[in-house]
């Protein structure tokens, strides 16, 4: 049995925080043989930096950093990409020029050999995204069949997208899950006894926020148009994930169970 803690959107300073002051009790208690985050709004909120991409490999021991449509915010994340072998962008982006770039396999630290994917929604997303069927087609076919543990991070905004996809992707992958959204979602189960599932991990992030913005700017911006600058909260910050045992002969997923846990809480 190999066990996956995945975490989702980790948003500016405040979700890079309470990834640090979590992860190693989340190590003691669950013991995973592969760590993965959702990297796309480290980096100030916007995007990744190769300073930052180092902190999760080298300092939080993390084994693969999956992406969004914030994934070139900062620009030097486009040189860097061909060197961060851990990162995956999402393969299907308009600004992604390949599908392999949204793949990759992966040896954990742990010594277990995996497959990780990252691909983009086309409903209430930026134009220009690619078929999404074709690039996880493509990108699954280039997997050697010896990696059974698969793992997809769908980020998108609809709910109904990442549950056609999901259901498409029953039986051929261990772990699919949903990021962008910045709230996590209670369905966390397992598709036809095989494919793990929840439709939105949530963010690792401040959540006395709009989705992990200042509240008060974004509610400005709702109510008047007026553009103050939109800056990472810092309050309330929350590690939402999930744990998922995959059964490597088979590839399948055994056991799912969601994360919500409250810094602040669980440091009092
Ligand atoms: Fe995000
Ligand atoms: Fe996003």
């Amino acid at each position: 049995m190999t066990r996956i803690l995945a975490m989702g959107d980790i948003m500016g300073k405040a979700g890079r925080l309470c990834l640090d002051a979590m992860l190693p009790r989340l190590r003691l208690e669950h013991a995973p043989d592969i760590v993965l985050v959702n990297g796309e709004n480290a980096a100030g909120g916007f995007g990744l930096t190769e300073k930052v991409y180092k902190g999760f490999i080298e300092g939080n021991g993390i084994d693969a950093v999956t992406m969004g449509n914030h994934w070139h915010d900062k620009r030097e994340i486009y040189d860097y990409f061909p060197r961060a072998d851990r990162l995956v962008l999402p393969a299907n982006m308009g600004n992604v020029e390949r599908e392999d770039m949204g793949l990759k396999i992966i040896t954990a630290k742990s010594g277990v050999r995996f497959a990780v994917m990252n691909v983009i929604g086309r409903a209430f997303m930026v134009e220009g995204n690619r078929d999404i069927f074709k690039a996880l087609d493509k990108m699954i076919q280039q997997i050697p069949s010896a990696v059974r543990l698969r793992i997809v991070d769908i980020h998108a905004e609809a709910t109904s997208e990442k549950q056609c996809l999901a259901w498409y992707l029953c039986g051929k992958v261990s772990l699919v899950y949903g990021t962008h959204s910045h709230v996590p979602t209670a369905d966390e189960r397992i598709l036809d006894g095989k494919t793990g599932f929840v439709t939105d991990l949530g963010m690792t992030g401040a959540y006395d926020s709009v989705i992990g913005i200042r509240k008060e700017a974004a509610m400005l911006r709702m109510m008047t148009g007026e553009k103050k600058k939109f800056e990472p909260a810092t309050g309330d910050p929350w590690l939402c994930g999930l744990v998922a045992d995959i059964d490597e002969a088979t590839g399948h997923c055994t056991a799912v169970k969601r994360l919500r846990l409250e810094m602040d809480r669980a440091n009092a």
